[in-house]
């Protein structure tokens, strides 16, 4: 899978991704994340990327040409598969969601900045809109970065042990929360771990971790 960034700072993925997983990822070529800084496409001189909104305001706003042109380029190179810009009134992002990203070749994620992008680019470049939450930040970087991670950590091959993946919080369905976990040592002050795990009865252990799982309807 290819996952191309668009952002006015580039600056914010390059330590998110170095971290174990993503980068092993990259690594081993199950994963190619290319960052894209929207400033190379501005106009003019100073390579202009935001402007004031028609009809007044407060704030700037990313303009159309930059990314139309940064769009261009890539879609002169291959053919995306989805075409994401990052924003809080986007559908909100699960662990489903997120698994059907995995099914994609190639995705472009459009991250905003300022007050947001002028409404043209959602209107005719855009595939889908993702939000991570109901809050606002300051611009996508952080949303992308949290959608890639959990995009990456799905496909096929990065994660080695396939079953820590599926007994994860949400994998199995979509209301379903992991059961507490321990390691050593069985006590520290005078705290344990429950008795029962460390009974070597399978069945047993096996009751009780289905127990402490929670599984919520909607
Ligand atoms: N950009 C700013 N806030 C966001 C959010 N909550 N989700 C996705 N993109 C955003």
């Amino acid at each position: 899978m290819r996952i191309d960034i668009i952002s006015i700072i580039p600056e914010i993925f390059y330590s998110t991704f170095s971290n174990s997983i993503i980068q092993k990822a990259i690594n081993n070529r199950l994963i190619n994340i290319k960052i894209h800084d929207l400033r190379k496409y501005g106009l003019g001189k100073r390579k202009k990327v935001d402007d004031y909104p028609y009809g007044g305001g407060s704030g700037m706003v990313i303009r159309i040409e930059p990314v139309y042109q940064c769009f261009y380029k890539l879609l002169s190179e291959r053919n995306y598969d989805e075409k994401i810009f990052m924003t809080p009134d986007g559908t909100i992002f699960n662990q489903k969601y997120a698994k059907s990203l995995t099914y994609n070749k190639n995705i472009i994620i459009l991250c905003g900045r300022y007050k947001g992008i002028d409404q043209r680019i959602r209107d005719h470049l855009i595939s889908k809109e993702i939000s991570i939450g109901n809050y606002i930040l300051s611009g996508g970087e952080l949303a992308a970065a949290v959608v890639v991670e959990a995009v990456v950590r799905l496909l096929p091959g990065v994660i080695k042990n396939k079953n820590s993946i599926i007994t994860d919080s949400f994998q199995k369905k979509e209301y379903f929360i992991a059961p507490p976990i321990y390691t050593r040592p069985k006590i520290y002050k005078g705290w344990s771990v429950p008795k029962i795990l460390l009974s070597g009865n399978h069945k047993k252990i096996k009751d009780w971790l289905n127990q402490k799982a929670i599984q919520f309807k909607k």
